[in-house]
């Protein structure tokens, strides 16, 4: 698109380049249509004027979106969403963010997808292409190395190459194939220099290798120094930044950046400020509609991440016991910018119960934890009477949760506050069948109560429909099918950063590229969930696997899944590669597919994915390139990353100048 610079002076040029307040871009003097931003990504929050938030649809978090692992879902999310941006005049939505969640401690891990960067990516590309679908636009963030919030605003994340490239920048580079209308630096400095000065991660790695062709914006406040944003490329800064005129005449006095330098970045924003002007902007969902999406996003997310016994579903005719506080006000989302305001109310979750299971006694016990992070303390007698009532149930419900969880700080630990280890502990001793809904969007230590308890079920973030998607799941009218995408280590300590936060100047990413399970599996340590885990109602038999060669690096894997049970349910198959052997170290195996398949009672479906050059590759710090090396690779077919239920080996033979020489 051609923009008309000759219409603009230099004072309303540098005006473009940062916001004309903290959400809107400049009109040069009411000549352009000015662009609205608001967070992102669990719904809409936008503020009022005097500060509240304005009410919108609460989707589940991104954490619960990617435990769906279904691209359909992920595209549902962001259109849903688009809905309440276009209802009240947001033109970019801030999201979704893709960081890498290394570190369980994260504070705003509910806000990111994944440990994997394929899963992250993926999931992203369709959330994107869900909200731009509706003429919307969409801000990929937090670009990049943005995996903590303790010092963020100036802890360099030293991250060497291969890292960078094959787990930090992976999500990012494959989201960008949804073509997002903006992506946002980081506040961070990576290997030194504050993401948003940082030349080679805006122009030559985002811009040049990746091909964006959009609009780069700083996170709100990133930029240090206007012309030093301006010379790395980065277009516009949030919010208003009132030194930009003076600093940025300096500059151009001194050399420092050129007219061009700021004709590329105003050429950005008079682009968004076109697109987002022209953009066909559709509302397709009702209130109504947006809430059943947000019921249909929670019920697939989910996870069963114990069921001893068939515990679960519960049977109508039971008689049962919900306890505590937060199954009439579960926690919808973490904070920070992230909140979203709901007018939706929720039903009490005994309520639910007993209207799903007509014949089942469900008593309501808001004993012993009344409220969210705040288990009784004092009424020692009320939580007494609630362990009296548990006596003789069939099953004990009680809900917990991670109150911790917002962007500005992170978790000082992922155990459970003691109130509630002592509340389940003690009920698991009134009776044998507790079961623990865990509100949480991250990984939580549950090695202190897990076999206590007979089941367990990751209810997530799961927004304003939690109540009804936690009750439908209980029940068995939803069966569960959502899986982790972030390991449960045993304990903080197994993970590879610990308590560890770095030191506020620099934090040394040295554990390259064993992230997530990447690292748990190279040395060996147990977990108590598995990245990839997660259990249904239904089983289901994997079979016939096949591998057919296309290319050089391209094939299509096909194995055929049956649901074994009686009752219809959903299946995630996850397809890793392996490589053999290599010239550089490798993870044990990597995430390069998945799908999820919904299979009626004795259903079978064959299921194909697709392997191309980048599944077998790593980055090569010799050739500064994705490299495949010649030889065999394992095809591994799983249930989760521990469950490999069909493999399969197959031979790469690429030309021979591609390789280096054997010995
Ligand atoms: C957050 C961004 C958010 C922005 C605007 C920042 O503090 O890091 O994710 O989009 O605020 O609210």
């Amino acid at each position: 698109m051609k923009c008309d610079f000759k219409k603009l002076t230099l004072e309303e040029k540098i005006a473009f380049l940062t916001g004309a307040d903290a959400w809107r871009t400049s009109s040069a003097n009411g000549k352009f249509h000015q662009v609205f931003m608001s967070d992102g990504p669990n719904g809409l929050r936008m503020q009022n004027d005097d500060g509240s938030t304005k009410i919108s649809t609460a989707m589940p978090t991104l954490s619960l979106v990617a435990q769906t692992w279904d691209k359909e879902l992920a595209y549902l999310d962001g259109e849903t969403i688009a809905n309440d941006c276009i209802e009240n005049g947001a033109d970019i939505l801030l999201a979704p963010g893709v960081n890498i969640k290394r570190t369980p401690l994260n504070g705003r891990n509910f806000e990111y997808l994944s440990e994997d960067p394929y899963l992250a990516g993926v999931m992203a590309r369709e959330y994107i292409k869900g909200v731009q679908s509706k003429g919307v636009g969409t801000s990929l963030k937090h670009y990049c190395g943005n995996n903590r919030e303790m010092h963020r605003f100036t802890q360099t994340s030293e991250i060497d190459e291969r890292a960078l490239n094959e787990l930090y920048l992976r999500p990012f580079e494959i989201a960008l194939e949804a073509e997002p209308w903006t992506v946002m630096c980081a506040y961070n400095p990576v290997n030194g220099v504050f993401a948003s000065e940082n030349r080679q991660l805006l122009y030559d790695i985002l811009r040049k290798k990746f091909g964006y062709k959009g609009l780069v914006v700083s996170d709100w406040g990133a930029v240090h120094s206007p012309y030093k944003a301006v010379r790395a490329t980065l277009d516009l800064c949030m919010p208003c930044d009132e030194r930009y005129a003076e600093n940025l005449k300096m500059a151009l006095e001194k050399g420092y950046i050129t007219e061009e330098d700021i004709d590329f970045c105003v050429g950005n924003i008079l682009n968004l400020i076109e697109k987002t002007k022209n953009a066909k902007k559709k509302i397709n969902y009702t209130k109504g509609d947006r809430h059943a999406n947000a019921l249909k996003i929670a019920k697939g997310g989910m996870v069963l991440l114990k069921n001893e016994d068939g515990i679960l579903p519960l049977k109508d005719g039971g008689q049962y016991l919900v306890a505590g506080g937060l199954s009439k006000e579960p926690i919808l989302g973490g904070g920070g910018s992230a909140f979203v305001q709901t007018d939706y109310k929720q039903t009490p979750l005994a309520h639910l119960l007993k209207d799903k299971l007509p014949k089942a006694e469900v008593e309501y016990s808001g004993e012993p934890c009344r409220s969210r992070g705040d288990c009784n303390r004092v009424d020692v007698q009320g939580a007494k009477k609630s362990y009296i009532k548990a006596f003789g149930k069939d099953a004990v419900i009680i809900i917990v949760g991670d109150a911790h969880e917002s962007e500005s700080y992170d978790r000082v630990s992922i155990k459970l506050d003691p109130e509630y280890v002592t509340a389940i502990k003690a009920m698991a001793r009134v009776n044998e069948n507790v079961v623990v809904l865990l509100n949480a969007g991250s990984a939580v230590d549950v090695s202190e109560w897990i076999d206590d308890v007979k089941a367990l079920l990751l209810v997530g973030y799961a927004g304003e429909a939690a109540n009804e998607a936690t009750a439908s799941v209980l029940t068995g009218e939803t069966n569960p099918s959502g899986k982790l995408t972030e390991t449960f280590p045993i304990k903080l300590e197994d993970t590879f950063t610990g308590s560890e936060t770095g030191d506020g100047f620099s934090e040394w990413y040295n554990d390259g590229v064993f992230v997530g399970y990447r690292y748990y599996e190279r040395y060996g340590i147990d977990v108590m969930f598995p990245f990839g885990y997660g259990l249904s109602y239904s089983e289901f038999r994997y079979d016939n696997l096949k591998v057919e060669k296309k290319g050089y690096c391209d094939f299509i894997v096909s194995y055929d899944i049956t649901n074994i049970s009686e009752k219809d349910g959903a299946e995630i198959s996850q397809v890793y590669v392996r490589d053999v052997f290599a010239m550089v170290v490798r993870p044990e195996k990597e995430l390069k597919g998945f799908e999820k398949t919904y299979l009626k009672a004795g259903e079978t479906k064959r299921v194909s994915v697709d392997l191309d050059f980048r599944s077998f590759a790593y980055y090569s710090t010799a050739y500064s390139k994705w490299h495949v090396e010649n030889g065999l690779f394992e095809i591994l077919v799983g249930s989760a990353s521990d469950d490999i239920r069909l493999s399969l080996c197959v031979d790469i033979e690429l030309p021979d100048d591609t390789q280096q020489s054997q010995y």
